[in-house]
């Protein structure tokens, strides 16, 4: 049990730690590729760990090798130059076969199919923790097999996913849901596939898979949607994500900026917390991952972006967050898929927000870690807030704060660290069960936390 006590202001600044989908994607593209690539700022966190020991698994080399972090000009370089890695990749169709195991990782479970499942000949299986196992694999074994892939699942759904390699040829597919996970898959698969493959986006998801394969020599592009033609202010679209078979990817260096979503708890906790002005560096910025800054400028947050230009083909850029009076809004539609692992923390802003904010068309916050409605609304509930789970979403009643209490993380890193914020800006402060969890995607949270408390250390 962690105790979080109300505290702050929160001040300083801080890199946050490196992005986990585009830390997971690395290490599988570099996997993937001819020759040694280097990864620079590459994650080190649970998740992101199980990616390493799959693609050893695989039969990629990894080696460690110390660097000096490059940051564009003006950004603090982080006090600990982090190791750079290099993994010497297999080659497209080189993976050897192994029983993986993803941990928590869903990422993980969701991106390897795609690769695996072309390899004719070779046998793998997938398999990981309790929450894992009941996280759907359908949403990616059922295209697949339309791609010609043999793969079995329990109940035809849940992992442990065992993948039978054949050859497969490119369709077009129409994503029943926005999800980055299925489109990435889909475009690992398509490397390996007889034709094109075209995958169909309703709504626009993160598109790192598709920059770091371009930049791995893969012929990838995007047909249409993302507000192609499109007024500025209207919804953007989806489209279609076209990528051709390759005979190889080669990739010499990799950049990983710092992680939104991991910035994400802090840009809250200054927000709603008085006092607070806090810089957060070198931040991924990439407009498929930004959909917190917009609904929280939406609420009156106070926060100023200055780009910097690009990091490995990413945008990013520096944050400076002001407490600031809130105001409820309502999201739905197309900002969902581009907020989707920060709508918990909106929920909570919007408990410092004066009026009723609503959350919907976010039913996949279900298939999360935990089942994000209910862990956020129950969570939010028993410090003393007033949070309607709906089916889609929640209905926040706003402008009481929050009282205190216990929070239970369910095993789930962004419940952990919801709680931990959430006891900041409380009246009498949050006990955290399994705060354990943050390690998933953030191991230096609280450590990180203290200096922005101003205290030394954890
Ligand atoms: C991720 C995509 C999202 C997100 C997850 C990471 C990724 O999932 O929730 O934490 O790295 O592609 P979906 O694309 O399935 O919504």
């Amino acid at each position: 049990m962690t105790r979080f006590d109300p505290a702050g202001p929160l001040r300083g600044s801080l890199r946050p730690p490196a992005d986990k989908s585009i830390s997971h994607r690395a290490a599988l593209i570099a996997a993937m590729a001819e020759g040694e690539t280097r990864i620079e700022g590459y994650l080190d966190a649970a998740d992101t760990r199980s990616t390493l020991d799959a693609v050893a698994g695989l039969g990629a080399e990894i080696g460690v090798v110390e660097t000096t972090v490059s940051v564009p000009p003006g950004v603090t370089p982080p006090p600990t130059p982090p190791a750079a890695l290099s993994v010497r990749g297999v080659g497209l169709r080189g993976p050897r076969p192994a029983a993986i195991d993803v941990g928590n990782a869903g990422t993980l479970l969701r991106l390897l199919p795609g690769w695996l499942a072309g390899q004719d000949g070779g046998e793998w299986t997938l398999d990981g923790d309790d929450s894992i196992r009941q996280r759907p694999v359908d949403r990616v074994a059922s295209p697949l097999r339309e791609m010609g892939a043999d793969l079995s699942c329990r109940d035809d759904r849940l992992p442990p996913l065992e993948i039978r390699g054949a050859r497969l040829r490119g369709i077009e597919y129409e994503l029943p849901v926005a999800s980055a996970q299925v489109k990435s898959c889909l475009l690992f698969a398509g490397l390996l596939a007889a034709g094109e493959t075209r995958i169909v986006e309703p709504l626009p998801t993160r598109d790192h898979s598709e920059r770091m394969l371009a930049a791995a020599g893969a012929a990838v592009r995007r047909e249409s949607g993302a507000g192609d033609n499109a007024a500025a202010d209207a919804p953007p679209r989806g489209g279609t994500v076209v990528i051709q078979p390759a005979d190889r990817l080669e990739v010499d260096r990799i950049v990983v900026p710092a992680d939104l979503s991991s910035a994400a708890f802090f840009i809250v906790a200054g927000l709603i917390v008085p006092g607070s002005e806090l810089l957060l560096e070198g931040v991924g910025l990439n407009p498929t991952r930004t959909g917190l800054l917009t609904i929280l400028e939406r609420m009156g947050g106070r926060i100023e972006i200055a780009p910097r230009g690009e990091e490995g083909g990413e945008p990013i850029g520096d944050l400076r967050v002001f407490a600031s009076e809130l105001r409820a809004t309502e999201i739905g539609g197309a900002e969902v898929p581009l907020a989707i692992d920060e709508l918990p923390l909106v929920a909570l802003a919007a408990c410092f927000a004066e009026g009723t904010t609503t959350i919907r068309d976010a039913a996949e916050l279900r298939r999360k870690e935990s089942d994000r409605i209910a862990t956020v609304s129950d969570a939010l509930n028993a410090l003393g807030g007033a949070v309607e789970a709906t089916a889609d979403g929640m209905v926040v009643t706003g402008g009481g704060g929050l009282r205190g209490g216990n929070v239970d993380s369910h095993g789930d890193h962004r419940i952990a660290m919801l709680g931990a914020v959430a006891g900041l800006a409380s009246r009498d402060g949050v006990e955290v069960h399994g705060m354990g969890a943050a390690a998933v995607s953030y191991p230096g949270f609280e450590a990180d936390l203290a200096l922005l408390l101003g205290r030394d250390g954890g």
